[in-house]
């Protein structure tokens, strides 16, 4: 099997419930309203940029959201806010996450004094549980993938009556995803007041990384209802080992992916695709890459040894998989139809995201320092 697939969008986005709740997101204020907001960064790394032979690489950073380390924390934290305005009374809340998001949702617990029940699979770090328990959630390790512990955090949810705050939907699962997903356009909306510009971004490609495609389905769906068929090209990256995007467009329906699931990029180690984020995917991206942790391994130092006057990044083992697909796709010449595909050339103006920072610092450290 070929390391990219190659999407033709419609372009034309699904009239969900999704698509609903997504338009009248509110979360640039409820997030602005939040007491140590601050708007993440975003740098130009115009030596890099020279390096890969591109006209502008721009790096959304997040690995300081909120203090945590990671965006998750904005789609877990809007959609408790607005599950609370209808069910006040709640008293716990539970997740299945493999580190970030459940990071997110424990500190979104803590802020309105609500219990949280956090489930992770059986590879998830021991530093990453502990940050998750140090916020004040219970946090129990199944011995399972990730897929199964969101099926038993569904179920064991049900029968305990907690509300479960998911960020991946399933049929009759999609008020809370949607929400989730809502949450996450706070930081597309913050670039308005750079490239997001009016009329017409000031980019050519947007390469992201994907999980349960959540997050990337509201990436597609903030420049697909933004600027229509004048959107930049959006590229997906996905882990070799787990690529449930890549598998989904190759057999044209939403499946699992077939890989081995090991893979030291935790946060995108995730099973079959969010429902309603593949209805936007499909309709939305331009393409998929997969890469190996050698090759998101290069990625992170480059952020962390920066070149000329660059600004250092630290970013996670999920965080450079954007960059890591850049370059793949940039230097690979398996890639080059993709290449052609989406017009990448010395004149392209690529954003990427630092999507998380040391959310395990032991294994980052040796990474990074070897
Ligand atoms: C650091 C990081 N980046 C990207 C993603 C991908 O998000 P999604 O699962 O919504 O595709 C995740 C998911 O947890 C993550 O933790």
């Amino acid at each position: 099997m070929k390391d990219f697939i190659i999407n033709y969008p419609s372009n034309i986005l699904p009239t969900d419930i999704t698509n609903q709740i997504l338009k009248k997101s509110k979360s640039i204020s409820y997030h602005r309203a939040i007491n140590n907001y601050k708007k993440s960064p975003l740098h130009k790394l115009p030596a890099l940029s020279n390096l890969l032979k591109i006209s502008n690489l721009y790096v959304k950073d997040e690995s300081n959201r909120f203090g945590l380390d990671s965006f998750k924390v904005l789609g877990g934290s809007y959609a408790v806010s607005q599950i609370l305005k209808n069910k006040p009374n709640i008293d716990v809340f539970c997740t299945a996450t493999d580190g970030n998001h459940g990071k997110g949702l424990a500190w979104s617990a803590k802020k309105y004094n609500k219990k949280c029940i956090v489930y992770v699979p059986k590879d998830t770090s021991k530093l990453r549980i502990k940050a998750i328990s140090d916020l004040g959630a219970r946090v129990d390790q199944l011995k399972m993938n990730y897929e199964d512990t969101c099926n038993y955090a569904a179920k064991i949810s049900l029968k305990m009556n907690w509300e479960l705050i998911q960020d991946a939907s399933w049929s009759n699962y999609e008020l809370i995803p949607a929400y989730i997903m809502s949450g996450y356009l706070t930081h597309f909306i913050e670039m308005e007041e750079t490239i997001n510009k009016l009329n017409q971004p000031d980019l050519d490609i947007v390469i992201i990384q994907c999980g349960v495609g959540s997050w990337s389905a509201s990436c597609i769906w903030y420049y697909l209802n933004r600027y229509g068929k004048n959107k930049p090209k959006i590229i997906l990256v996905e882990p070799v080992e787990s690529c449930g995007v890549y598998q989904s467009l190759y057999e044209g329906r939403r499946v699992s992916p077939k890989g081995n699931l090991s893979t030291i990029m935790a946060g995108l180690n995730c099973g079959i695709p969010s429902k309603s984020a593949w209805e936007i995917i499909k309709r939305g991206c331009d393409g998929v890459i997969k890469i190996t942790d050698t090759e998101v391994m290069s990625a992170m130092k480059l952020f962390y040894n920066p070149l000329l006057d660059d600004i250092k990044i630290i970013s996670g083992e999920s965080g450079a998989a954007g960059l890591a697909g850049l370059i793949k796709c940039l230097n690979d010449n398996k890639l080059k139809k993709l290449k052609d595909h989406i017009g990448l050339n010395k004149d392209s103006r690529v954003l990427v995201f630092n999507t998380e920072g040391k959310t395990d610092k032991n294994s980052f450290s040796k990474i990074v320092e070897n």
